[in-house]
């Protein structure tokens, strides 16, 4: 019995943009993205745990500062990245989640087709960047959203007060909102770099 290969052995790896390191077909930034998620959604749920149950409010301030300053770096390189620089199509082309169906059911035909004035509906790997992009989109809203509020209304050193109620509420939302972002980005990467 032939011993089974990994993955990135039977991989061309000939696309535009630098390779990533993780042996897939991803760039190098959707490697870093991807890995950094793993990073920041710890780091988010340390920072809700510290004010919930150490009511350390200014460690959670810091910790959430940092978040939004590298959020937001990664999030530009990585737009470039991906729009002008490593073609991730090209790159995901190869996967079977790839090709467009015939039709995946009568919603996701409304959406594409009728909605969004597509040809055809596409494959996963299309469908799961529109379900990835409506959690990105909205985290990246709220997120500056309730972080830019948060630093106007606290007193410093941050306390509870009368902005908590409200605080506490989005920032929950936010919290999810991240959360999704990154299971939707991490399936997301898997259909088009990885199967
Ligand atoms: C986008 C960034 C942020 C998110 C997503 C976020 C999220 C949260 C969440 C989910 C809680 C509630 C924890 C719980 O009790 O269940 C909380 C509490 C709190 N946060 Fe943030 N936070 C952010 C930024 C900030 C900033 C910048 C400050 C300070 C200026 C701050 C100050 C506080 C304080 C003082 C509390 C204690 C709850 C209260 O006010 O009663 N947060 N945050």
């Amino acid at each position: 019995m032939a011993a089974k290969r990994p993955v990135w052995q039977n991989l061309p790896m000939d696309y535009p943009g630098i390779d990533g390191f993780l042996g897939t077909r991803a760039s190098l930034m959707l490697d870093v993205v991807f890995l950094a998620m793993f990073a920041i959604v710890p780091a988010l749920g340390w920072s809700i745990w510290l004010v919930k149950f150490r009511r350390n409010y200014q460690l959670h301030k810091q910790i959430q500062v940092v978040l939004m300053v590298v959020l937001g770096v990664a999030v530009t390189l990585f737009e470039l990245d991906v729009r002008f620089f490593s073609g991730w199509r090209e790159r995901a082309e190869a996967s079977p989640y790839y090709a467009s169906v015939e039709s995946a059911g009568p919603v996701w035909d409304a959406i594409f087709v009728n909605l969004l004035r597509r040809p055809a509906t596409p494959g996963w790997v299309f469908r799961m960047l529109l379900i990835h992009l409506v959690f990105a989109v909205t985290t990246a809203i709220l997120w500056v959203w309730v972080g830019v509020r948060a630093l106007r209304r606290y007193p410093h050193p941050p306390v509870p007060g009368p902005h908590s109620r409200s605080h506490v509420l989005w920032g929950k939302i936010a919290a999810w909102d991240m959360l999704m972002t990154a299971v939707t980005g991490w399936i997301f990467y898997w259909l088009a770099f990885v199967a």
